[in-house]
Protein backbone atom coordinates (compact mmCIF):
# COMPACT_ATOMS: atom_id res chain seq x y z
CA UNK A 1 0.00 0.00 0.00
CA UNK A 2 2.83 2.48 0.93
CA UNK A 3 5.11 1.80 -1.95
CA UNK A 4 2.34 1.97 -4.72
CA UNK A 5 1.47 5.25 -3.04
CA UNK A 6 5.68 6.55 -2.84
CA UNK A 7 5.90 5.03 -6.45
CA UNK A 8 2.80 6.77 -8.26
CA UNK A 9 3.96 10.35 -6.35
CA UNK A 10 7.41 9.73 -7.95
CA UNK A 11 5.46 9.54 -11.03
CA UNK A 12 3.52 12.42 -10.38
CA UNK A 13 6.95 14.58 -9.77
CA UNK A 14 8.47 12.46 -13.07
CA UNK A 15 5.61 13.90 -15.22
CA UNK A 16 5.81 17.73 -14.20
CA UNK A 17 9.33 17.23 -14.85
CA UNK A 18 8.89 15.59 -18.47
CA UNK A 19 5.86 17.61 -19.66
CA UNK A 20 7.31 21.00 -21.05
CA UNK A 21 9.82 19.00 -22.70
CA UNK A 22 7.57 15.64 -23.95
CA UNK A 23 4.07 15.21 -24.09
CA UNK A 24 4.21 12.02 -25.44
CA UNK A 25 6.69 10.85 -22.21
CA UNK A 26 4.24 12.60 -19.97
CA UNK A 27 1.29 11.48 -21.08
CA UNK A 28 3.23 7.34 -20.25
CA UNK A 29 4.21 8.41 -16.53
CA UNK A 30 0.65 9.68 -16.47
CA UNK A 31 -1.22 6.54 -18.04
CA UNK A 32 1.65 4.23 -15.68
CA UNK A 33 1.25 7.07 -12.45
CA UNK A 34 -2.34 5.94 -12.42
CA UNK A 35 -2.15 2.08 -12.37
CA UNK A 36 -0.15 3.14 -9.46
CA UNK A 37 -2.62 4.70 -7.49
CA UNK A 38 -4.97 2.20 -8.35
CA UNK A 39 -3.23 -0.58 -6.85
CA UNK A 40 -2.33 1.44 -3.83
CA UNK A 41 -6.22 2.03 -3.76
CA UNK A 42 -6.81 -1.25 -4.17
CA UNK A 43 -4.24 -2.56 -1.28
CA UNK A 44 -6.22 0.41 1.18
CA UNK A 45 -9.18 -1.48 0.52
CA UNK A 46 -7.91 -4.92 0.77
CA UNK A 47 -6.46 -3.72 4.09
CA UNK A 48 -9.73 -2.17 5.02
CA UNK A 49 -11.63 -5.33 4.42
CA UNK A 50 -8.92 -7.81 6.51
CA UNK A 51 -8.99 -5.23 9.34
CA UNK A 52 -12.87 -4.80 10.11
CA UNK A 53 -12.90 -8.96 9.58
CA UNK A 54 -10.02 -9.53 11.99
CA UNK A 55 -8.97 -5.69 14.06
CA UNK A 56 -6.20 -8.15 15.84
CA UNK A 57 -4.66 -7.66 12.37
CA UNK A 58 -3.61 -4.15 13.05
CA UNK A 59 -0.51 -5.94 14.86
CA UNK A 60 0.64 -7.43 11.79
CA UNK A 61 -0.41 -3.96 9.46
CA UNK A 62 2.19 -2.23 12.13
CA UNK A 63 4.82 -5.11 11.49
CA UNK A 64 4.51 -4.80 7.35
CA UNK A 65 4.89 -0.73 7.88
CA UNK A 66 7.40 -0.92 9.91
CA UNK A 67 9.81 -2.89 7.92
CA UNK A 68 8.34 -0.92 4.45
CA UNK A 69 11.12 -0.68 1.86
CA UNK A 70 11.14 0.82 -1.50
CA UNK A 71 11.88 -1.57 -4.07
CA UNK A 72 15.25 -0.03 -5.54
CA UNK A 73 16.84 -0.90 -1.66
CA UNK A 74 17.74 -4.43 -3.66
CA UNK A 75 17.54 -3.73 -7.34
CA UNK A 76 19.57 -0.53 -7.28
CA UNK A 77 21.34 -0.48 -3.92
CA UNK A 78 23.92 2.02 -5.30
CA UNK A 79 21.85 4.37 -5.36
CA UNK A 80 19.36 3.61 -2.66
CA UNK A 81 21.33 6.23 -0.30
CA UNK A 82 20.68 9.12 -2.76
CA UNK A 83 16.81 8.56 -2.89
CA UNK A 84 15.66 10.91 -0.76
CA UNK A 85 18.38 14.20 -1.50
CA UNK A 86 17.63 13.58 -5.64
CA UNK A 87 13.89 13.34 -4.94
CA UNK A 88 14.12 17.04 -2.88
CA UNK A 89 15.75 19.03 -5.71
CA UNK A 90 13.69 17.09 -7.92
CA UNK A 91 10.30 18.91 -6.02
CA UNK A 92 9.50 16.16 -4.00
CA UNK A 93 8.16 16.52 -0.09
CA UNK A 94 8.56 14.04 2.41
CA UNK A 95 6.45 16.27 4.57
CA UNK A 96 3.81 15.53 1.95
CA UNK A 97 4.58 11.79 1.75
CA UNK A 98 4.63 11.09 5.54
CA UNK A 99 1.14 13.24 5.41
CA UNK A 100 -0.07 11.14 2.75
CA UNK A 101 0.52 8.36 4.52
CA UNK A 102 -1.15 9.33 7.55
CA UNK A 103 -4.03 9.30 5.55
CA UNK A 104 -3.63 6.14 3.80
CA UNK A 105 -3.06 4.51 8.08
CA UNK A 106 -6.05 5.72 8.85
CA UNK A 107 -8.41 5.09 6.08
CA UNK A 108 -8.28 1.51 5.90
CA UNK A 109 -8.31 1.25 10.17
CA UNK A 110 -11.57 2.98 10.07
CA UNK A 111 -11.15 5.11 13.13
CA UNK A 112 -8.73 7.05 15.12
CA UNK A 113 -8.70 4.59 18.06
CA UNK A 114 -7.25 1.85 15.79
CA UNK A 115 -5.09 4.51 14.45
CA UNK A 116 -3.69 5.21 17.74
CA UNK A 117 -3.43 1.36 18.55
CA UNK A 118 -1.34 0.88 15.31
CA UNK A 119 1.34 3.98 16.25
CA UNK A 120 1.54 2.48 19.19
CA UNK A 121 2.14 -1.44 18.38
CA UNK A 122 4.96 0.33 16.08
CA UNK A 123 6.37 2.34 18.94
CA UNK A 124 6.17 -0.91 21.02
CA UNK A 125 7.89 -3.01 18.50
CA UNK A 126 10.57 -0.50 18.30
CA UNK A 127 11.06 -0.23 21.78
CA UNK A 128 10.37 3.45 21.75
CA UNK A 129 8.87 5.69 24.81
CA UNK A 130 7.05 8.56 26.06
CA UNK A 131 8.55 10.66 28.69
CA UNK A 132 10.43 7.61 29.69
CA UNK A 133 8.03 5.49 30.12
CA UNK A 134 7.62 2.38 27.14
CA UNK A 135 5.16 2.19 24.47
CA UNK A 136 4.92 -1.40 25.29
CA UNK A 137 4.11 -0.34 29.21
CA UNK A 138 1.46 1.78 28.00
CA UNK A 139 0.21 -0.13 25.87
CA UNK A 140 -0.52 -3.23 28.56
CA UNK A 141 -1.84 -0.36 30.65
CA UNK A 142 -4.72 0.59 28.07
CA UNK A 143 -5.30 -3.21 27.24
CA UNK A 144 -5.48 -4.20 30.65
CA UNK A 145 -8.32 -1.30 31.44
CA UNK A 146 -10.70 -0.70 28.62
CA UNK A 147 -11.80 2.43 30.23
CA UNK A 148 -8.25 3.88 29.76
CA UNK A 149 -7.82 2.07 26.80
CA UNK A 150 -10.29 3.12 23.97
CA UNK A 151 -9.84 6.61 25.33
CA UNK A 152 -5.72 6.16 25.30
CA UNK A 153 -5.60 4.57 22.29
CA UNK A 154 -8.16 7.79 20.48
CA UNK A 155 -5.81 10.32 22.34
CA UNK A 156 -2.56 8.39 20.47
CA UNK A 157 -4.28 8.01 17.22
CA UNK A 158 -5.31 12.21 17.22
CA UNK A 159 -1.62 13.03 18.14
CA UNK A 160 -0.31 11.23 15.49
CA UNK A 161 -2.40 13.39 13.20
CA UNK A 162 -1.49 16.48 15.00
CA UNK A 163 2.10 15.40 14.59
CA UNK A 164 2.08 14.87 11.07
CA UNK A 165 -0.21 18.13 10.24
CA UNK A 166 -3.07 16.48 8.88
CA UNK A 167 -6.08 18.36 9.82
CA UNK A 168 -8.78 15.92 7.18
CA UNK A 169 -10.87 14.21 7.79
CA UNK A 170 -10.41 14.92 11.69
CA UNK A 171 -11.70 18.21 13.22
CA UNK A 172 -10.14 18.54 16.97
CA UNK A 173 -12.76 20.23 19.36
CA UNK A 174 -10.10 22.26 21.89
CA UNK A 175 -13.20 24.33 22.76
CA UNK A 176 -14.68 24.26 26.44
CA UNK A 177 -12.51 23.11 29.55
CA UNK A 178 -12.49 19.26 27.96
CA UNK A 179 -11.28 20.02 24.94
CA UNK A 180 -8.91 22.36 25.83
CA UNK A 181 -7.50 19.88 28.22
CA UNK A 182 -7.38 16.94 25.44
CA UNK A 183 -5.80 19.91 23.27
CA UNK A 184 -3.00 19.60 25.87
CA UNK A 185 -2.61 16.28 25.99
CA UNK A 186 -2.73 15.86 22.15
CA UNK A 187 0.23 18.45 21.71
CA UNK A 188 2.29 17.16 24.51
CA UNK A 189 1.98 13.65 22.89
CA UNK A 190 2.68 14.75 19.76
CA UNK A 191 5.99 16.98 20.00
CA UNK A 192 7.37 13.47 21.70
CA UNK A 193 6.44 11.14 19.10
CA UNK A 194 9.37 11.28 15.92
CA UNK A 195 8.77 9.58 12.75
CA UNK A 196 10.42 8.80 9.40
CA UNK A 197 10.26 7.57 6.10
FE1 LIG B 1 2.20 -1.16 -8.48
Amino acid sequence: MGQEHITNYGYAILYNIVKPHDENAAQALLMVGRREGLHSEWYKKMTAFQIEDNPGLIVQVAEGLRWMKMPYNETAPDYAEHVREWFTELGGSTEKIKQNMGRFIYHPLGDIRNTGRLVMDIGAQEGRDIHGISLADIRAAFNQYEMIGGPGYGLMGEAFMEKLGIEKPLKFNNHGPVGRARGLLRTFVANRMDFDI
